[in-house]
């Protein structure tokens, strides 16, 4: 595996490539969820990319960029052993210009859920994401589908921009008890972390409901909120592929959705129907 951190050595090696080049850009503190989507990407691709890094400009002050973890040699080690082919860590001045372009989230999908409670938050992820992909110029892009409305945002840009590269949305990868993996449950306690099971069962459970015939989303809400009543919700939403919210759930065309903090971490998770 290469390690590289230079935007023109990263450049000069995707020179060489033949064949297509599989991309899957991170923040480091790597774990299953990010496996799965190298194994995708090693499954569907000639060589395969990783980029690690914490991107400053999508956390809003007060947030957790300086506590967020940083793994850099065991980060290495799960590439290596995961057959990654260059492993991409720029440093900050690497990626960044002054006065640079910038670019927007869309107006409605920036600004709703996520974007509402981290107004700012999607621009510098569609930010960082174009330059990485500037940089890599993948085939195939792999994102996971915890993050559903990231996913959503950056298939947008792809389509909106008209970027020749295919976007890859990847199953949310949770552990035995349900917990969706995240890079954030560090910060749990035992305690926390018993705790935050509750998004998960409390997404089942309207799984469920949904599969015996209960489409009603208050209905629905009503319950998730009365299985969560140990943790503070911010959210939970019942929305369409486009992130319309919607009165009944529609088969193949929802996605369910939960923001909640617990002490002082706070996780998002969803169950796509
Ligand atoms: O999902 C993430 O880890 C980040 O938002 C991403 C896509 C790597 C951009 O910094």
């Amino acid at each position: 595996m290469k390690v590289v951190h230079s935007v023109e050595d990263l450049r000069q090696i995707r020179r060489e490539f033949q064949g297509s080049v599989g991309f899957v850009p991170t923040m480091g503190a790597l774990h299953k969820g990010h496996l799965a989507l190298i194994q995708n990407s090693k499954r569907e691709n000639d060589h395969t990319v990783v980029s690690i890094f914490v991107n400053p400009t999508q956390f809003l002050p007060g947030e957790d960029l300086d506590s967020y973890p940083r793994r850099e040699e065991a980060d290495k080690k799960i590439c290596e052993i995961a057959g990654v082919d260059t492993l991409f860590m720029p440093k900050i001045s690497d990626i960044y210009r002054e006065d640079e372009v910038k670019l927007k989230a869309p107006e409605y999908l920036g600004y709703i859920l996520e974007g509402h409670r981290r107004p700012g938050h999607f621009d510098g992820v569609v930010q960082v994401v174009m330059k990485l992909f500037g940089i890599v110029w993948p085939d195939r892009a792999y994102f996971g589908k915890k993050d559903a409305q990231q996913l959503r945002i950056i298939e947008k840009m792809a389509e909106d921009l008209f970027l020749p590269l295919k976007i890859v949305p990847v199953e949310t990868v949770r552990e035995d008890d349900g917990l969706a993996l995240s890079s954030r449950n560090v910060y749990l306690s035992p305690k926390e972390r018993q705790k935050a099971l509750s998004i998960a069962r409390s997404l089942k459970r309207a799984s469920r409901l949904v599969m015996s015939g209960e489409l009603d989303s208050l209905k629905i809400k009503d319950e998730m909120q009365n299985m969560m009543s140990e943790i503070e919700v911010e959210y939970i939403e019942i929305v369409d592929r486009e992130f319309r919210p919607i009165n009944r759930v529609e088969l193949q065309n929802s996605i369910i959705l939960v923001a909640a903090r617990v002490g002082k971490t706070r996780l998002i998770d969803n169950i796509w129907i």
